[in-house]
């Protein structure tokens, strides 16, 4: 069982998108999978459930709830391959929580003229889980790119900073992936994501 943690304290980074996004690759691709949302305003449940999808997404809250020991009980279980954790914005427990359960870390950044002002903070979280855990692999994904060329690369260049390795695959701004929650979320570029995390 992998755990695809997504994560970026920035808000409207695209941390729902890419949760639901990927989720709905992994399926596609055979795996089992189930999204866990720690956002209380719920939206990859809502979005899965709105579509339609047969993904079970559960809203959990880390207040009540023992990430934790949830992981380790569904590992023992066995009965998925894959696990996304969609995490809220300006939460940072709820993003470290997340991070000290992930085997993977994805980490949305759109690009525009806000949108790093928080990397530092997702950053220095991802290096502390990283000291914990070693084998954490993190992952920066551009979003909402292919628009603004200029602020792209800057974008991208604040991303390089991190040190955390950058995903080739970029999601461009595109308003049917505006409009996607709640619809069948199948655009091409997240199967390129899906394909790139798994090479
Ligand atoms: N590639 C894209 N092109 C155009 N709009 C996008 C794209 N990705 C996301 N959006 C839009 O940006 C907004 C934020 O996306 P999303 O909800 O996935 O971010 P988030 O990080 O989960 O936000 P929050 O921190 O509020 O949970 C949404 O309105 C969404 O429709
Ligand atoms: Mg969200």
């Amino acid at each position: 069982m992998k755990v695809y943690g997504v994560t970026n304290v920035k808000g409207g980074a695209g941390k729902t998108h890419t949760t639901v996004h990927l989720a709905f690759q992994a399926a596609a691709h055979g795996q089992r999978v189930a999204v866990l949302d720690l956002d209380p305003t719920r939206q990859s449940v809502n979005w899965i459930e709105v579509a339609g999808l047969g993904i079970p997404a559960l809203h959990i809250d880390i207040k009540q709830a023992d990430l934790e020991a949830y992981i380790s009980q569904l590992r023992d279980e066995g009965d998925f391959d894959a696990i996304f954790i969609d995490t809220p914005a300006n939460d940072r427990d709820a993003s470290l929580e997340t991070l000290m359960v992930s085997d993977i870390a994805i980490i949305p950044v759109g690009v525009g003229s806000s949108d790093t002002g928080m990397l530092g903070t997702t950053e220095r979280q991802v290096k502390r889980a990283l000291q914990l855990r070693p084998d954490l692999r993190p992952y920066i994904l551009i979003n909402r790119g292919k628009f603004a060329p200029a602020r792209e690369r800057q974008t991208v260049e604040e991303c390089e900073k991190t040190g955390f390795p950058i995903l080739e695959a970029r999601i461009p701004l595109r308003g049917d992936y505006q409009a996607a929650a709640g619809n069948r979320p199948d655009g091409h570029h997240y199967a390129q994501v899906w394909r790139e995390l798994n090479a």
